[in-house]
C-alpha cells in the first residue's frame, strides 16, 4: 500500500505537537533564521507520482543530504577500488563533525556521510571536475526536474565564516596524504553543495533513483543497480550518524538527514520520501521529521528489515 494525501496530512497532524521539543541548528547563523514550525512531507512512488502535505513545496537548505548525491557523482567518476581506498564503509558511532577517529585511523574517514568522508568526496570531485559546485547543482536540477534550484550564497558564506572544525578535519586528512587539493577551495565547494535549496517534493524526486535501481525519474541510468544497492546499504548503516541505529529501529528505511531539518528515505522498489522540520534532536537529525517517518512506516507496515 502507498500513502495518499489524507494519510500524509494525518501523520503531520499527529507529529505537530512535537514542534518545540528540538532545536534549530544555529552553528551556521543563517540557518538559525528559518522558522522552527515548518513541517512538510513528500512521497514519490515507484511509478513516479509525487504527493505531499504541509510545507512540501517550500525550499530549505539540504545540507548533509547533498552528501548522497556527491557520493553518487564520485561513483560515476571513479572506480570502486579508487573510491573506497580513500573512504570507509563503516558506521562511525560519533557525531557528524567528529575528529577523534581520524587521528587513529590515519586520515581515512569511516564513511562518506560524516563530514570527513564528504570532504574527501568533495576533494575527489575537485580533482576530476572543472566546476564541481555547478556540476552538483546541475545534477540536482536534473534529478528533481526543477531547473530553478539554486545554492544559497548567504548560507554558504555563513558556513565558511564558521568553518574551523571542517577545516581542521580537512587539514588532518591532508597531513595523512588523503586530501589532494587546496583545502579552502574544497571547503567552499562542500559548503556550496550543502547550501543548495530544495523542497520535500524536489528531494523525493531526486532520491527516486534509489528506489528505482539507479534509473532516475527522467528515465536515465546514472549508477548501476549494484551501485544503487551499495548507496542504500551505506544510508541504512551511516545515513543518520550516531542516530543510525535508532533510525533503523524506528523507521526501518535507508535515509539521510541534514542539519537544515530535511531527511530523505527510501523503500527500494516502492517509494522515495522526504520530510522537513527544522528542529533537530541531539544527533543533528530532524526531531519531528524522524517521528513522521516512523509513524508513516508503521501505518503502511513498511520496513526494509
Ligand atoms: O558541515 C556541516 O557542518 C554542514 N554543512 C552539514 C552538516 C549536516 O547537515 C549534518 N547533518 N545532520
Amino acid at each position: 500500500m502507498l500513502p495518499d494525501k489524507a494519510l500524509l496530512e494525518s501523520v503531520l497532524d499527529e507529529v505537530r505537537p512535537l514542534l518545540g521539543e528540538g532545536k534549530v541548528a544555529d552553528y551556521i547563523p543563517a540557518l538559525a533564521e528559518v522558522p522552527s514550525d515548518k513541517l512538510g512531507i513528500a512521497v514519490c512512488s515507484a511509478e513516479g507520482g509525487v504527493i505531499g502535505a504541509g510545507d512540501w513545496h517550500e525550499p530549505f537548505s539540504i545540507q548533509s543530504i547533498s552528501k548522497v548525491f556527491a557520493l553518487m557523482q564520485a561513483m560515476m567518476l571513479y572506480s570502486e577500488e579508487e573510491l573506497w581506498q580513500r573512504v570507509g564503509k563503516e558506521p562511525s558511532g560519533n557525531p557528524f563533525n567528529s575528529l577523534v577517529q581520524l587521528e587513529f585511523e590515519k586520515g581515512v574517514p569511516r564513511n562518506p556521510f560524516i563530514n570527513a568522508g564528504a570532504l574527501v568526496i568533495s576533494d575527489m570531485l575537485e580533482s576530476r571536475l572543472s566546476a564541481p559546485r555547478q556540476r552538483l547543482l546541475e545534477l540536482m536540477r536534473d534529478l528533481s526536474g526543477n531547473a530553478h534550484l539554486i545554492s544559497d550564497k548567504v548560507v554558504a558564506a555563513s558556513e565558511y565564516q564558521h568553518s574551523a572544525r571542517n577545516a581542521a578535519i580537512a587539514y588532518l586528512m591532508k597531513s595523512f596524504g588523503n586530501f589532494h587539493n587546496d583545502v579552502d577551495q574544497v571547503l567552499q565547494t562542500y559548503f556550496s553543495h550543502c547550501a543548495i535549496r530544495m523542497s520535500c517534493a524536489d528531494l523525493a524526486k531526486a532520491a527516486y533513483f534509489l528506489c528505482n535501481q539507479g534509473v532516475t525519474l527522467g528515465g536515465r541510468r546514472l549508477v548501476s543497480e549494484r551501485q544503487t544497492r551499495q548507496i542504500n546499504a551505506l544510508l541504512a548503516t551511516s545515513g543518520l550518524y550516531d542516530g543510525a541505529g535508532e533510525f533503523a529501529y524506528r523507521v526501518g528505511m535507508p535515509g539521510k538527514s541534514g542539519v537544515g531539518g530535511g531527511i530523505i528515505a527510501v523503500v527500494p522498489g516502492e517509494m522515495s520520501l522526504c520530510v522537513w522540520s527544522p528542529e533537530l534532536d541531539d544527533s543533528g537529525n530532524s526531531h519531528a521529521g524522524t517521528a513522521a517517518l516512523e509513524l508513516l512506516a508503521k501505518r503502511l507496515g513498511r520496513s526494509i528489515f
